[in-house]
């Protein structure tokens, strides 16, 4: 089943909870949460906090895009936070087993993170530990960016490993996606599309997910 995480990263601060509720009677299943640490990556988002307060006036799925620097130091602000998903990234990390764990134990879904350059194999121990991984197709760090082709790579060698093991995971995509990105994406096995600009900077966001949708459901193989 393919599922639509809007990242807020590409609403408008201002009026944070207001954007939130658009898209999410606009009908997206996940709300994409980008946390930035300036290290991790060259740019500082939000932490915790925002994201606590945006619970209080949201039902969807929190899936909550951790990219700062030993991850394990925060996962239990971001479950006391909300976050229904925690993403790690593969190369922030040395203790991936721990920190899934930590997840784990605390009742919320695990998932990690490998961005272009990083070949998906160096997954394979984690997928036991795994709801979900998530492919970059930009580098992290910033919305509006080119989906990279080259990173369908990772997203077909994922899917071919899950079913091989019979895992139950999801494959979810993350940057420069749109309505061709998707179909393209879905085709290689991926069934969680991330839209930041593509849905908060349509004058019609119903329509664009329902669009993203579309054409995702259209390709999906699995
Ligand atoms: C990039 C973030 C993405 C970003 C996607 O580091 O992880 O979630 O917000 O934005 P778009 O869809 O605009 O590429
Ligand atoms: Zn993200």
């Amino acid at each position: 089943m393919i599922k639509i995480s809007p990242s807020v990263l590409a609403c408008d601060f201002s009026r944070l909870g207001e954007e939130v509720s658009r898209v999410e009677k606009a009908g997206a299943d996940l709300l994409h949460l980008d946390v930035m640490d300036g290290m991790f990556v060259p740019n500082i988002s939000f932490g915790p906090d925002v994201i606590k307060s945006v619970r209080k006036q949201s039902g969807l799925i929190f899936d909550v895009h951790l990219m700062i620097e030993n991850p394990g130091r925060y996962i239990s602000k971001f479950v006391q936070a909300g976050a229904d998903i925690i993403t790690i990234h593969y190369e922030s990390c040395e203790n991936h087993e721990a920190v899934l764990q930590m997840i784990k134990s605390a009742g919320v879904k695990t998932s990690v993170s490998i961005k272009p350059a990083t070949p998906a194999f160096v997954l394979e121990p984690l997928l036991p530990y795994l709801d979900m991984v998530l492919v970059m197709t930009v580098e992290p760090g910033f919305g509006g960016q080119k989906f990279m082709l080259e990173t369908m790579e990772n997203v077909r060698l994922l899917r071919n490993m899950i079913k091989t093991g019979n895992y139950e995971i999801d494959i979810e995509v993350d940057g420069g996606i749109n309505t061709e990105t998707a179909a393209i994406a879905a085709a290689a096995g991926a069934n969680v599309l991330v839209a930041g600009s593509s849905v908060f900077h349509a004058e019609d966001a119903k329509k664009a997910i329902s669009d993203i949708r579309a054409a995702a459901e259209a390709n999906y193989l699995v």
